[in-house]
């Protein structure tokens, strides 16, 4: 796992931007994993800045998976992490909208839609690339803290902490759905390379357990700590709690500049 410390969330966009870019240069058909919340945003707005003055790669060719999506919200509201993906990112990129792929919350399918999701990620060999954030109680995606680090993709239901916090996106915490569908925590260590990003005091605890707290169900983003290819960037709030950071900071700082991250 290698930690990152970077001067804020502004700073965590650029370098996160940095990482997809490369990744969708190499291999322009790469598949993306795309997390929701506020955490990304710096760089979903970095990624479509770049696009639109003509610096970044063209993402025509790129697939993207959805980590998660919530159940219960009707059709095209404009909180289901489908609608925000698209609002955020991947309309601005000029990436068709078949080409992205969020887990499917219709109620017909719910049964099977854990199933169904695993397949098509396996149908596209993979996922290039997952970007993703850190809940204040530790879940990765949304397993919550007990989720089976042997997880896949599956409905859960969202803890007390997690539908308040979330409750900033809706009008209020009534409205915040109470199960989502998630990539499991054994589906996300499937991805060929994992871009946690956390800013803010409030990820100070979670990340500092997550990053040097032993591999445990109680702190689910632990499981990352079994990834042959972590990049953890964090700010200095959000690192404020890490035991080893001055480490983290003299080991980017001697890094060599062709190893990348
Ligand atoms: C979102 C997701 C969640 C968020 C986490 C942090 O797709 O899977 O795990 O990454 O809840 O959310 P923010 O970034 O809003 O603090």
């Amino acid at each position: 796992m290698e930690v990152v410390p970077l001067a804020g969330a502004e700073e965590i966009g650029r370098v996160a931007a940095d990482v997809i870019e490369s990744v969708v240069r190499r291999r322009p058909e790469a598949v993306l994993g795309l997390a929701t919340g506020s955490t990304p945003l710096p760089t979903y707005r970095e990624l479509v800045r770049r696009h639109r003055a003509g610096e970044g790669p063209s993402y025509r060719r790129v697939r993207c998976f959805n980590l998660d999506e919530y159940v219960g919200l009707p059709d095209g509201h404009p909180e289901s992490y489908r609608a925000t993906i698209a609002r955020e990112l991947t309309d601005d990129l000029g990436i068709e909208p078949g080409r992205v792929a969020g887990p499917d919350p219709s109620p017909a399918g719910l049964a099977d839609a854990g199933e169904r999701y695993e397949a098509a990620l396996e149908a596209v060999g993979g996922v290039d690339v997952q970007l993703l954030g850190i809940g204040s109680d530790g879940h990765l995606a949304f397993n919550e803290p007990g989720s089976s680090l042997g997880s896949l993709t599956r409905i859960k239901t969202l803890t007390e902490q997690t539908r308040q916090d979330n409750a900033r996106f809706f009008g209020s915490l009534e409205e915040v759905p109470h199960h989502v569908l998630t990539q499991g925590l054994a589906t996300i260590l499937r991805a060929r390379h994992l871009v946690l990003l956390a800013s803010g005091a409030g990820k100070a605890e979670a990340l500092a357990a997550a990053v040097e707290g032993p591999v445990s169900a109680s702190c689910p983003a632990s499981v990352l700590q079994h990834h042959p290819h972590v990049t953890v960037l964090v700010d200095d709030a959000a690192g404020a709690r890490l035991d080893r950071l001055d480490h983290y900071r003299e080991v980017y700082d001697a890094k060599p500049a062709w190893q990348g991250l």
